[in-house]
């Protein structure tokens, strides 16, 4: 294989969940990882471990324009091929009780984090590139139970995808969104633990399933590769039909 080979791809949020399968996926492929992480610097280590080929880690925490721009900064002008926006933080935020401070931060690292992380690593991008944002299926449908800003949030990624994908074409760079359903990581476990919402999911779910991480690894894989070159400012479901 090695479709990847002599790319460098830069993800976010990589130490563990989503941005961690992507990271071993792009790396199988033989591209050259530098692999983002806020607090889990041991859970960093161990997927760079994982990963044969070359892997640097990076510390930054996305809420911070200034940890954004000294991350970037460090890489002192290496070109980038691959930049996959994926650090992100779900949570309630009902209204009527939601803290101003969990508010600022969802906004922070879901929005703001993601647009900051683009603008100041674009020059690092290589004509050619491709940009991959982490949405949600949340974003497509209402959302009850206290959750509403989350969803709200992968909305602006959705639409910040379509916007920069015509922004960016004169570059060349393709922009693209990956928009999954439930799967269990770190961030959900708590919440699917539960045997209602669970049960709830589950019926929902056509294939009677929750996905997994190698899935949506698998996405963002081709929408890294030559078979997406014509495919630009989408944001792709991968829910195995729980949002249709
Ligand atoms: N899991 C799902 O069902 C699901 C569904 C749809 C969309 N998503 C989206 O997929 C992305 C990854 O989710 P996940 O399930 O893999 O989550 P996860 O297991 O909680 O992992 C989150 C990752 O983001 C990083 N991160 C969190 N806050 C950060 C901050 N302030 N600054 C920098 N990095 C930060 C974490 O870094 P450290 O651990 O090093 O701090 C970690 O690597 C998110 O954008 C999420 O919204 C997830």
């Amino acid at each position: 294989m090695g479709i990847l080979l002599g790319k460098t791809a830069l993800i976010t949020g990589g130490s563990r969940g989503l941005g961690r399968a992507i990271a071993l996926k792009l790396a199988g492929e033989g591209a050259e990882i530098l692999l983002h992480y806020n607090q889990n610097r041991a859970a960093a280590e161990a997927v760079a471990r994982e990963i044969a080929g070359p892997c640097r880690l990076l510390q930054a925490d996305i809420r911070s324009p200034q940890e954004i721009e000294a991350m970037i900064a460090s890489l002192h002008g290496a070109p980038l091929d691959i930049l996959v926006n994926n650090a992100g933080i779900w949570g309630q935020t009902p209204l009527g009780s939601a803290a101003l401070d969990y508010v600022e931060s969802m906004l922070d690292a879901n929005v703001k984090g993601l647009f900051w992380t683009t603008q100041v690593a674009l020059p690092l991008l290589r004509e050619g590139a491709t940009i991959i944002n982490m949405s949600s299926t949340a974003a497509r449908v209402g959302i009850a139970a206290g959750r509403s800003l989350y969803p709200a949030t992968k909305a602006a990624v959705d639409s910040l995808t379509k916007s920069w994908a015509l922004e960016l074409a004169p570059r060349k760079i393709r922009v693209n969104a990956v928009a999954p359903g439930y799967v269990e990581t770190d961030m959900t476990a708590a919440y699917l633990a539960k045997p209602d919402v669970i049960r709830g999911i589950l019926e929902r779910s056509p294939f009677g399933r929750l996905g997994n991480a190698e899935e949506v690894a698998d996405l963002v894989l081709f929408l890294c590769s030559p078979a997406s070159q014509w495919i630009t400012g989408q944001s792709i479901n991968i829910s195995g039909g729980f949002v249709v």
